[in-house]
């Protein structure tokens, strides 16, 4: 069977990912979301690629996905504007859902990354296309390096691991994006609520920790104490001031003494 019709065997009827695109390559899963979005396509539209030729990342920066390695979906979405500082957490936070289907407990490095024991093993890129201030569709991003062969080996800025690495096992990519796609459609059903808050919180790397967040020309340093209403990181600095860092943070790292 291909990965496409393997997909459409375990995904459920009538859910996300019921329009299922499936490619061999593309430039970029992400990019080829936006151009079905704009031609129509329905919230739950789901794109999957086995290589990415200039796959993206955060802060425009590049995505590796070598053919056979990795996952590499994106899915067309129509949230109400409420709550955008959510939609990043959105996707990591199916990701550790995903994860926890395999039996793997993830930590979500806030804001877009899914690390397995300190490693970076998933990454998520949400674009919204706005017309003034309607919405007029987001495409959530998202990259998991699966199989050795994923994980680049040089010019990262953070240490990267991927899933087989830690489940010790062949891990089948159809699988994990099944359990990945039933996870953003359960959070995303409950993206406004408290619920949603708190599973995200739950899973937060570094909490109580020190860290270091770069927001643009300002970098805060201090100890991590949660999410705030809305998704954004609260730091205790060290003459007693909270501050809030928005999702426009660049990065996010712990500080360990020594370093
Ligand atoms: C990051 O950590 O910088 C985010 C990485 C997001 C990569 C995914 S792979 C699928 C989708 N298509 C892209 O071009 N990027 C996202």
């Amino acid at each position: 069977m291909t990965m496409g019709e393997e997909l459409r065997a375990w995904l459920p009827a009538g859910g996300f990912g019921e329009e299922l695109y499936v490619f061999d390559e593309v430039d970029s899963t992400n990019t080829t979301a936006a151009a079905l979005a704009h031609d129509g396509a329905a919230e739950g539209t789901l794109v999957v690629a086995d290589h990415q030729r200039r796959g993206r990342g955060r802060g425009g920066s590049r995505w590796e996905t070598p053919p056979g390695t990795a996952i590499a979906l994106s899915l067309v979405l129509r949230p109400s504007v409420e709550h955008p500082q959510r939609w990043t957490g959105l996707g990591a936070l199916a990701v550790a859902d995903g994860l926890q289907q395999e039996g793997l407990a993830a930590r979500i490095k806030w804001p877009n990354d899914v690390l397995l024991e300190g490693g970076k093993v998933a990454g998520v890129l949400a674009e919204a296309d706005w017309e003034g201030d309607r919405l007029s569709h987001l495409v959530l991003g998202i990259g998991v390096n699966v199989r050795r062969g994923s994980v680049p080996e040089q010019g990262l800025a953070f240490a990267a691991t991927c899933v087989e690495e830690h489940a010790g096992r062949v891990v089948s990519r159809v699988r994990l994006i099944t359990a990945i796609v039933q996870a953003l459609e359960l959070r995303f059903a409950q993206l406004g609520s408290a619920r949603f808050l708190q599973a995200w919180e739950e899973r937060l790397a570094y909490v109580g920790e020190h860290v270091r967040v770069e927001m643009g020309q300002v970098t805060w340093e201090g100890r991590l104490l949660g999410l705030g209403a809305e998704g954004e990181a609260r730091l205790l600095l060290a003459d007693g001031r909270e501050v809030s860092c928005t999702g426009e943070a660049r990065s996010l790292r712990p500080v360990r003494s020594g370093r």
